[in-house]
């Protein structure tokens, strides 16, 4: 069995210490430098499903940057937001049994033609995205 002293035990703990401290330090920085390769809004469109595969007043949840977005196909035709909800940022899901998005969170409802908070904390509505359609597949953003 391996003895340690008592002060090689504090040294170890002493540099133990120290490493967690310079990762705490250093992480951020690095992570600052080289930024993690989702973006915030992507520069090109998001591919989202082909039209044919979403029937009316079903959606679909997609990555779009870092955040997901839904998709409704709603009797007003396809509409897209930020699936974020404005209070504390859960996610918010289709629930066609009423029409409405729905956050799991705090029952904040959102309507899906505008995006507008029908009831529940939220303060503002569900940011929208623009939607494009080309060759009968749907795309999330302005630039295919
Ligand atoms: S986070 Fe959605 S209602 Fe609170």
């Amino acid at each position: 069995m391996n003895n340690i002293s008592r002060s090689e035990f504090i040294k170890t703990i002493k540099l133990v210490f120290a490493s967690t401290g310079l990762v705490a330090i250093v992480a951020p920085i690095l992570s600052y430098l080289y930024p993690s390769p989702l973006e915030e809004t992507p520069s090109t469109a998001v591919f989202v499903e082909k039209l044919e595969e979403l029937p009316a007043n079903e959606s679909r949840t997609v990555l779009y940057g870092r955040y997901p977005a839904i998709v409704v196909n709603t009797s007003q035709g396809l509409k897209g937001y930020s699936a974020v909800c404005t209070h504390f940022a859960c996610i918010v899901k289709w629930n066609n049994q009423i029409n409405q998005f729905a956050c799991p969170c705090h029952a904040g409802f959102y309507d899906p033609l505008d995006g507008h908070v029908v009831s529940g904390p939220p303060p503002r509505p569900l940011a929208p995205i623009p939607i494009n359609i080309q060759d009968g597949k749907i795309y999330l953003g302005e630039q295919l």
